[in-house]
């Protein structure tokens, strides 16, 4: 495994940020294994642990998710020169989670790809990683591209690579917006 952590937790948070200029630098598996080993490890409902991580490493294919696969209005030219492309996917035949959200209305393998992708970002931003979240794309293109089993529905993609770029930090809300106290939300 490797071990380069310098961080605490809170600053590894703080620092993290979508990457979207990466360097023409393979990444090597170990590196993208360990990120996938921290997705793992991450809760799941039922602990049935759905999420599963296509690594398109592949030029054509990743050359054919950013002219294909991606949703017009919102450009991502960076893409393209991240030397990796993420797929996660969640199994759909978890029965817990087809059945469940009939009762709750909480789909549950949305929260599962969700902590698992986002334990890989926080593991590929202590490496030296960058990443980003891409939800704007073609979910029937992706799957036809990387050949993906009708079993499992494709959630997210996501970028990953060495940053060519300072970070960019986005405003978020304060505290007091986002956190109430018992009966008191407004
Ligand atoms: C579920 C999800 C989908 C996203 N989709 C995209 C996307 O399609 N394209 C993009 O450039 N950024 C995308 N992002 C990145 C967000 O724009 C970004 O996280 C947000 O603006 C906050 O900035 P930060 O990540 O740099 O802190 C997505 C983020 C999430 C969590």
């Amino acid at each position: 495994m490797l071990d380069n952590s310098t961080k605490n937790f809170i600053d590894l948070v703080r620092t993290r940020t979508s990457c979207r200029s990466y360097l023409e630098k393979d990444v090597p598996d170990e590196a993208i294994e360990q990120c996938v080993e921290a997705a793992r490890l991450a809760p799941s409902a039922c602990n049935k642990q759905p999420c599963r991580f296509i690594i398109v490493k592949d030029a054509e294919l990743r050359k054919r998710i950013c002219a294909e696969a991606l949703l017009p209005g919102l450009p991502m030219p960076w893409l393209r020169q991240a030397p990796v492309i993420v797929a996660l996917c969640a199994e759909k035949s978890v029965i817990t989670h087809t059945i469940a959200p009939f009762i709750s209305g909480i789909q549950y393998q949305l929260i599962d790809v969700g902590i698992a992708g986002e334990h890989f970002v926080l593991q590929a931003q202590e490496l030296g990683l960058g990443t980003c979240w891409i939800g704007w794309f073609k979910a029937g293109k992706a799957r036809k591209i990387l050949t993906i089993p009708g079993s499992f529905q494709i959630i997210s993609l996501m970028s990953l690579g060495y940053p060519a770029e300072e970070p960019h930090f986005s405003e978020r809300l304060p505290l007091e917006k986002i956190m109430f106290r018992d009966n008191q939300m407004k």
